[in-house]
């Protein structure tokens, strides 16, 4: 198959064009390498692949710029990963989120409809649970209490893949990612600050007094539940991918002190405005209609992490 990713150069994006070339697919990334974390990052990411993809240093709400790609090439389906990520952020920077999030992905359905595609899957995110107070968070929950800009977006973009499924059509997944960690991942999440900060000797801040709790999910768990989506897409839905075991924050920050042997000088914190205290999923539909469920521990997900991330800073280790 031929796929257009977008968003190829970023924390999941890359995993996922990793996995499509191992099974032999073809695969042409757009991402415009924003610097809304170390761009150099992106770029050894995207560098693994080298004369292995087509990549496009384009923005997805340039729908000129868009529109040459898809004239250029004829796509099997789509995997839109691109994004403006980032809870907190969106709090300060509203309008990029609306640019990105909103008017880059109707860029890529009406693209899709001018050039005849039909099959999307999408990143969607845990966060459209937004206020929800009932636990865990399934798929037949209402979702219309998003408490920050980014859910809400994530929410749009759910809404839009319906309208395009019920006037064209299409064929659309939406994922909804339970806080995704593994190697090559972003610096400006949990796992990514924690370790930079105990190697370097520096405080954390810790919301929540730690009791936050989360569905952390392994990068390859997620990985499989997109390839799994890619293949199957028919009719409209959207599916939780997120460990159905939470995580408290304070059992986190211990596996990474375990592993690194190294004890955190802790900031305790309150809730931050826009976060929520808990997120927990039900993957009883994705279990049903993907046949999907996470099989990568929270104590071997953060080990995998923490190699990766000695090997590629060029720190020393003895394992
Ligand atoms: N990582 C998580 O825990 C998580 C949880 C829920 C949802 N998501 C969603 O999953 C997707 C991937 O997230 P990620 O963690 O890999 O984030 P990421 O920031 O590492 O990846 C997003 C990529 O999109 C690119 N991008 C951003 N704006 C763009 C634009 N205008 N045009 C083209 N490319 C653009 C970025 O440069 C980046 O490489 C996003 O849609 C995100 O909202 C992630």
């Amino acid at each position: 198959m031929k796929i257009l990713v977008t968003g190829g150069a970023g924390f999941i994006g890359s995993h996922v064009v990793q996995a499509l070339l191992e099974r032999g697919d073809e695969v042409v990334i757009i991402d415009d390498m924003n610097s809304y974390y170390n761009p150099q990052l992106k770029r050894d990411r995207v560098e693994q692949f080298k004369n292995r993809v087509t990549f496009y240093k384009i923005s997805i709400w340039d729908y000129n710029a868009m529109k040459t790609v898809f004239q250029m090439h004829t796509f099997d389906k789509i995997c839109h990963l691109a994004a403006q990520a980032g809870v907190r952020h969106s709090l300060e920077n509203p309008f990029i989120y609306n640019k990105v999030n909103v008017l880059g992905t109707l860029n890529i359905l009406e693209l899709m409809k001018e050039f005849g595609l039909k099959d999307i899957v999408y990143a969607s995110s845990s966060s459209v649970y937004g206020g929800n107070e009932k636990t865990p968070f399934a798929v037949e929950d209402t979702v219309d209490k998003p408490i920050s800009l980014y859910a809400a977006t994530k929410r749009v973009n759910e809404l839009y893949a319906y309208t395009y499924h019920h006037l064209y059509g299409f064929n659309c997944y939406g994922l909804r990612f339970f806080t995704v960690y593994g190697p090559w991942g972003r610096p400006d999440m949990a796992l990514f600050k924690f370790t930079k900060a105990l190697l370097n000797n520096q405080p954390i801040d810790v919301y929540n007094e730690g009791k936050m709790k989360r569905s952390f999910t392994y990068i390859t768990d997620i990985v499989a539940g997109i390839i799994m989506s890619l293949d199957n897409v028919k009719g409209n839905d959207v599916f939780n991918l997120g460990s159905p075991k939470t995580v408290e924050l304070n059992y986190f920050i211990e596996c990474i002190e375990k592993e690194l042997g190294k004890t955190f000088v802790k900031n305790m914190m309150p809730l931050q405005q826009g976060d929520v205290p808990t997120t927990f999923a039900d993957i009883a539909h994705t279990q049903d209609v993907l046949g999907w469920e996470p099989k990568v521990g929270i104590e071997q997900g953060i080990k995998e992490f923490i190699m990766w991330y000695k090997e590629y800073m060029g720190i020393k280790y003895e394992n």
